[in-house]
């Protein structure tokens, strides 16, 4: 790996443990303004002093985060499709890769949808990016498995995917966490994050998911509605934080969460 590469993906996972949380947040690239990003820049810029880096749409980074702002940015290049029409795997390239480096990114992200009809345009796109990625030192993040199509994720084609990911270059790989999740980071050959996906039911089932991925082999997540559609999104981040970096257990997660939280209220 060439030093700027390698020099960008340590902004983002953390040299120290080797672990990254990221806060996602580029969901309106095809749901529009979902529950917690109406208003995004009051949402996320609380939050970015407990992120070690920020992923997002180049649309809501010029428009709501400052640029003084030192948090690695990891841009989505990918999208065209919107969920209004259900055929969320059509993606191409959106974003040129002059843009990209204009932007001053850590690193550039795209999905890829193996198994659907969109697979080839998706890895093509993701081989494009490598190309880029390798030539100008920038890292390439590939997120697997996004949307209803897909069906059942399990270990058999998230491990499936994330590998395809790995061989086309992808430089770390984003999935959803699954029973036997062992096998899909021990066969990656690349570090893994899970992302958060639909709000939990409690935050304890967020902490425990957290906990168990980085057991089996994760590097971290890249998290969104699990934060910042929580009623208390900062207390939220930094109790995520303190499992993957500080590698707190579930229930000090918890014990974290409750007195942050607490804190909050009673200085408002
Ligand atoms: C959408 C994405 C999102 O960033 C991803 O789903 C992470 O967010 P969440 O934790 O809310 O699932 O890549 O394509």
């Amino acid at each position: 790996m060439d030093w700027g590469l390698k020099n960008r993906l340590s902004r983002i996972i953390q040299p120290e443990d080797n672990r990254v949380i990221m806060l996602a947040v580029d969901h309106g690239y095809f749901l529009g303004p979902i529950s917690g990003l109406e208003e995004p820049q009051k949402t996320i810029v609380p939050l970015m002093p407990h992120a070690d880096a920020l992923m997002l749409t180049r649309g809501l980074l010029r428009n709501c985060i400052p640029p003084d702002s030192n948090t690695p940015i990891v841009l989505r290049m990918s999208g065209a499709t919107s969920i209004e029409r259900d055929i969320l795997p059509d993606e191409g390239l959106t974003v040129s890769l002059e843009d990209a480096v204009r932007l001053n990114v850590a690193a550039i992200t795209l999905s890829i949808f193996v198994g659907t009809e969109h697979e080839r345009q998706t890895l093509e796109a993701l081989s494009e990016l490598v190309d880029f990625g390798e030539e100008y030192g920038i890292p390439v993040l590939a997120v697997t498995a996004v949307g209803r199509e897909l069906g059942k994720k399990d270990a058999r084609y998230l491990s499936l995917a994330c590998r395809i990911a790995a061989e086309q270059g992808a430089h770390f790989v984003k999935t959803y966490f699954c029973d036997d999740f062992e096998k899909v980071t021990s066969s990656a050959m690349v570090p893994i994050v899970i992302a958060g996906g639909r709000k939990c039911e409690t935050e304890m089932d967020v902490f425990e998911m957290v906990y168990e991925a980085l057991e089996q082999g994760a590097a971290g997540c890249d998290m969104g509605r699990n934060i910042f559609q929580n009623p208390h999104p900062l207390a939220m981040i930094q109790s995520v934080r303190a499992i993957v970096h500080g590698n707190a257990k579930p229930k000090e997660a918890l014990e974290m969460y409750n007195e942050l939280k607490v804190e909050k209220v009673a200085a408002v």
